[in-house]
This record gives C-alpha cells, structure tokens and sequence, in this order.
C-alpha cells in the first residue's frame, strides 16, 4: 500500500524578486497533513532544487527551475463551442516553453468551428515561434478507432464509433495523445479553454511548476491542485467575489467526510483537508497521469481522489460487495453533458464486460507513494458562466463518483 499525502499551500504570499537570475518564485513553507491528520513539515534538506531564501517560511525557486519544468510540461486545454477569441486568450497566456494539446468537442455545422480554432491555433504558434503545439477533435474517428483497438472501454459509443462528449473523455483523450506525440514531457496540466483572464492562467502555469519543484517526482507521483481564490458573480450588479464555487461546496464536503472516515480517528473533528475535489485546473506527472483511471465528463475531478484512495486498497471490501454494480453509468442530460461516473481508464482484458465501478484495476500499485499539492492562487477565477442545471449536472457527476465508489 503506498502512502497518499494531501497539502494545501497558500500563495497569497506568492512573490517575484528581481533577482540577477530573473524573476523568483517565492511559496510560503508551510504544514502539510497527511490524510491520516498528522502533521508532516516540507523537510529542507531532503527537498529538491531548494535554493536558500533569507524568510524563515518561504522556499525560493528561480525563474530556471521554473523554466526548466515548464518546458517539460504539455498543456491540454480541453474545449467546446468558447469563441477562437476566448480560446486564443487561454492559449496566449500558457507560457511559451509549454507544448499545448487543445482537445475540441467544438460543433462542426453548420459553422465549422474547430476548423476556426485551427486557424486561430496557428496564428497563436506563428506569432510565438518556440510554441509547439497539436490539436484534435474528439469526434476523430481514427482516434476513436485507435483507442478501442487500445482497448479502452467505455470511450466510445457503439451506436456511432466516436469518442462520447464529456470534459474527461476529452482530458483522457489528449493525455493519449501526449503520451504519443511528446513521450519527452514529464508534466500534463490542465486549463479550460473558457478563462476570461490570460494573466490568471499564466499564474497556474506557473504554480504547476512551483508544486513540482517542490516535490522529489523520482520518489513521489505529484499532483497539484488550483484552488481559485475566488470565483467571482455577478448579483444585482454587483461583482461578488464568492469562495467556493456551487458544486465544490458539497463535492468537497462529502470527499471530507470519506477522508474522515477512511482515516479512522477516534475524534469526531470534522476535516476540511480537501479544497480541490473539483479543480478543474490541475496537473500532474505525466507518469501518474498514465497510471491514474479517469472518469467521464464533470466527474474526473473528485475521481482523482477516489481512484487514488481505491489503490490504497480502502474499499477493497466494498468492491466484492458492489460487484453487482452496473458498470454502464454513461447518459447524457438534455444538454448534452455527459455524467458518466464510471472509470474510462480500463482496458478491455482486465475488466469483464459489466464491470463494476470498482475493479481489480483499482487496486493495482502505483508503486510510489503520492503527494497532492492543493495551491490557492492569487488570481480569481473568471469564466463562462454556469446556470443552475449545468451545476446539477456537475454535482450529480461528482457525488456520483463518490457514492458509487463507497457503494453506499
Ligand atoms: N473536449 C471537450 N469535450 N471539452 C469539453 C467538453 C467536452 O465534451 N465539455 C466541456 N468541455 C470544456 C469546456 O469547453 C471548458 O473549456 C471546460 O471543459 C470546462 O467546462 P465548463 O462547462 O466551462 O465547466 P464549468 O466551468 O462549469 O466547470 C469547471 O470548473 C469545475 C470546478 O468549479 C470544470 O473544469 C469542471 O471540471 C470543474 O469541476
Ligand atoms: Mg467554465
């Protein structure tokens, strides 16, 4: 069994030094409780690539240590129907040293709108020479083709042979798509194609790489989670800076209280340990990214948790319990959203044809313990916004994902 530790970092006190090696990133140093609740303090000396900062609190991390990840590091932005103006803001903002995958689920008629995001994706490249980047829609029918002969189950829809909608068919998609065309990067984040602010996503660029820096990755898988510092709304015409967003509140909630519960404290404390079950913005090692199942749509976020906590071996017993469980969760609500909450991440000869949402897959090592960095950030959160049944949509999806997993 291999240990999980969850953190959580703030960086409001996130600052860049002239310094003669260029701009510095500075992270405060603080706690980081494992999930079992114990106190666990960044060790100084055994981290990697920690040059001295004069502050007691603080880690320094140069603009080369930055760099050097960030040009190890593909970005996939996974998009559908945002204007090419919106999606060319998300794409300027991603550091240049950055490959970028953009995984289009984008309507072809009666205006071609991916054909649109291509020529906006190249104006992107011309004007910034060193950018590599690809880009793919999901109704690909070779891709679809490939990935099913891959053995990957529950991807594609029998009626038609393509990819099914969902954010995290599409997520699932451009991580395969990393591992062929760039197998040289060692970071996969993701970004929505929908932020309004290019400034912000150059921030969680940036953080991606600080919470990489911070962890030893030939000895831990990493992961790092954005915790908006706010998502703004609009209210009788007012800019409201709201915390949490409407989904997070109960989706976190819930995962807290499955940590509480897995974690087997005599106390009857609450935890609120978890602030990003439902980060979109996140990144991780490309080699946890390929070992980690991913559930369809707007549940792979808190899935993360669950998989994760699956391999530990936790609901191991529910597993033989739950073997009853259909495994054929996909539907799609009216519009269109996919919430599928069972793990796309199988491969035909491990699970049986209805399998359950928790399988044998589940428990296979991932041979190195794992550390989730939860980062707040600076910049709040502007995008698209949602109404009422698409956040139903979303909490079904990711409530889904966790009731599903406890098999309660
Ligand atoms: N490729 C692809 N395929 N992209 C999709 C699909 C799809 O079927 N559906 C949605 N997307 C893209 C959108 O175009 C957008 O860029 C991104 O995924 C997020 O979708 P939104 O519809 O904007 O989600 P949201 O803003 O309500 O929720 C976001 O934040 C949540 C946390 O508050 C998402 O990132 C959620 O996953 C996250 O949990
Ligand atoms: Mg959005």
């Amino acid at each position: 069994m291999q240990e999980i530790r969850v953190g959580q970092l703030d960086a409001s006190e996130v600052n860049f030094d002239a310094t003669l090696d260029g701009p510095t990133l500075t992270l405060p140093e603080r706690l980081i409780d494992d999930i079992s609740g114990g106190a666990y303090a960044l060790d100084r000396q055994k981290s990697l690539e920690r040059e001295k900062y004069p502050h007691d609190d603080t880690v320094g991390l140069s603009n080369t240590t930055i760099q050097r990840i960030l040009s190890s590091m593909v970005i996939i932005v996974p998009c559908k129907n945002e204007a090419p103006e919106t999606i060319e803001g998300v794409l300027s903002g991603i550091p240049n040293s950055c490959v970028v995958i953009l995984v289009s689920n984008s309507a072809r008629t009666p205006v071609d709108r991916y054909e649109q995001e291509i020529q906006m994706l190249q104006r992107v490249c011309h004007r910034t020479q060193r950018r590599r980047a690809f880009a793919i829609h999901q109704k690909d029918e070779g891709v679809a083709a490939a990935l099913d002969a891959a053995g990957m189950v529950g991807l594609t829809d029998p009626a038609d042979g393509k990819i099914r909608n969902g954010k995290g068919e599409g997520m699932l998609l451009g991580v395969a798509l990393a591992a062929v065309v760039c197998p040289d990067m060692q970071y996969v984040g993701f970004i929505d194609a929908d932020n309004q602010v290019p400034g912000a996503v150059h921030e969680y660029c940036r953080i991606y790489a600080a919470g990489f820096a911070l962890v030893p990755t030939s000895r831990e898988h990493a992961m790092v989670r954005l915790r908006w510092a706010s998502k703004p709304k609009v209210r009788d015409n007012q800019l409201c800076f709201d915390g949490e967003g409407r989904s997070s509140i109960f989706v976190n909630a819930w995962l807290n209280r499955l940590v509480k519960t897995l974690s087997r404290k005599a106390d009857n404390k609450e935890t609120n340990l978890i602030v990003t079950g439902n980060a979109g913005e996140h990144a991780m090692s490309m080699e946890l990214a390929l070992k980690l199942r991913m559930a369809g749509g707007y549940a792979v976020e808190p899935f993360h948790f669950i998989d994760l906590f699956q391999r530990q071996g936790v609901f191991a017993k529910q597993a033989d319990k739950d073997s009853n469980y259909e495994a054929s969760t996909h539907h799609e609500d009216n519009n269109g959203m996919s919430t599928n909450t069972k793990p796309l991440y199988q491969r035909r000869d491990r699970a049986p044809p209805i399998a359950p949402l928790v399988t044998s897959t589940a428990h296979r090592s991932l041979e190195k313990p794992v550390r989730i960095l939860q980062i707040r950030t600076l910049n709040p959160h502007f995008h698209r916004p949602s109404d009422d049944q698409h956040i139903r949509g979303m909490l079904e999806s990711g409530l889904g994902a966790i009731y599903h997993a406890i098999g309660a």
